[in-house]
């Protein structure tokens, strides 16, 4: 287990700055999701932590101590890569088994034919193979440790690699979007196997991802990148209800955040789309931007209305999207009773509560709000 401090971190290619000055601090056990766009230098970030690519400044520290002259394999990490990386000549067993071997055999030990004559090398295979062994029972991957990778599907891959991480029993795990090459479904279901293999381990994981669905439901904390900076960190909920730019609010969740044109008043009020919301703004008058999530958009009552353009019928919910008349805008609202789904085309109306909106100034940082009155039991919606 390991806490991971990267201070000052400042890489950069052929003069393009990658990254630009990151501080963050991982703590022991964590599941930190590194998150944002193609691009932003996720990657990068990782790879330095790992110590497969030298920073041009800055420090990382593991535990506390400076681990920029130690090359790779001595940092004790594990790193499991998208394409899994696994030898496609070796079976399961012998693929998870290569740490080990590396580890533990002498080079002499290593040799095919030679090797097999020297006294100790017996004793220290029967180890290995006891491990490798536990290890697959833990990944339920036993029945298929005699099979070559070419012979397994995408998740049992995808197991295999975590399996060859998981035996050298690394301070931490870096994880570079393992799940990318898999299948919708199987994704979902291997999100929750991570989940669930962190909570076993209690290591500290490190998982790079472009998916903000797999950073919300698996990590403790989330820490989303944008052009070579990590604009915010936090828990799940926090990253989600309490943006504090409006990149962040725009790639976590999805559908979108719906965004709409306001103008704060010189007296602190904010109108929408011309009409008040009852909030008052702690910023100078003038432009800014609304957000709006499409579950807090109520339907069916409000001061504004919109024209039903799509459907989006998942069955258990639904999205509405709506174009809203002279304002050149769509919105999406998530209904979630589809018994109550509007017809195509119809025109609807729909407000939200002041509580519902996080407001961001031109430059798209967060502008803090007073709401006018306490939060009152609000009356259900209609829709
Ligand atoms: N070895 C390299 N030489 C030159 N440029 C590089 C190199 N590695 C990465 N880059 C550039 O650095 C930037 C960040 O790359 P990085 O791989 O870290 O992004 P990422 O956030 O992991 O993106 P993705 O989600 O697509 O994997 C990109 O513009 C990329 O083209
Ligand atoms: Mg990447």
């Amino acid at each position: 287990m390991a806490q991971i401090e990267l201070s000052a971190i400042r890489k950069s290619f052929d003069g393009t700055d990658v990254l630009k000055g990151i501080d963050f601090r991982i703590e022991d056990g964590e599941f930190i999701s590194l998150v944002g766009p193609s691009g932003c230098g996720k990657s990068t970030l990782l790879r330095i932590i790992a110590g497969l690519e030298p920073q041009n400044s800055g420090q990382v520290h593991i535990d506390g101590r400076p681990v920029d002259a130690i090359r790779p394999s001595a940092r004790n990490l594990a790193m499991v890569f998208q394409s899994y990386a696994l030898y496609p000549h070796l079976s399961t067993f012998d693929n998870i088994a290569v740490p080990l071997r590396m580890r533990r055999l002498s080079a002499i030990e290593r040799l095919p034919l030679l090797g097999k004559l020297l006294p100790g090398r017996r004793a220290k295979e029967r180890h290995i193979r006891a491990d490798v062994e536990g290890i697959a029972e833990q990944l339920d991957i036993s029945p298929l440790l005699r099979r070559k990778p070419g012979q397994l599907s995408g998740g049992q891959r995808q197991r295999v690699a975590v399996g060859r991480a998981m035996v050298r029993e690394p301070l931490a795990f870096l994880f570079d979007e393992p799940l990318s090459n898999l299948d919708a479904k199987l994704r979902v279901h291997m999100r929750a196997e991570l989940a669930e293999l962190h909570r076993r381990l209690k290591a500290t994981f490190v998982y790079v991802t472009h998916d903000q669905a797999e950073a919300m439901t698996m990590s403790s904390r989330i820490a989303v990148m944008m052009g070579g900076e990590l604009i915010q960190a936090g828990t799940p909920a926090e990253i989600y209800n309490d943006p504090r730019d409006i990149r962040v609010a725009e790639f976590i969740g999805s559908p979108k955040i719906n965004v709409l044109p306001g103008r704060i008043r010189k007296d602190g009020g904010l109108d929408v789309l011309g009409t008040a919301v009852k909030l008052s703004c702690q910023a100078a008058a003038g432009e800014c931007r609304v957000g709006v999530r499409p579950e807090r958009i109520d339907l069916g009552a409000g001061p504004f209305s919109g024209t039903v353009v799509h459907l989006e019928n998942l069955g258990a919910e639904a999205f509405v999207h709506l174009a809203i008349e002279g304002a050149g805008l769509r919105l999406i609202a998530r209904l979630a009773d589809v018994r109550q789904l509007p017809a195509m085309a119809s025109s609807i109306t729909f407000g939200f509560a002041p509580d519902a909106v996080r407001i961001f100034d031109p430059a798209g940082k967060r502008i803090e709000i007073r709401l006018e009155q306490p939060e009152r039991v609000r009356e259900p919606a209609h829709v």
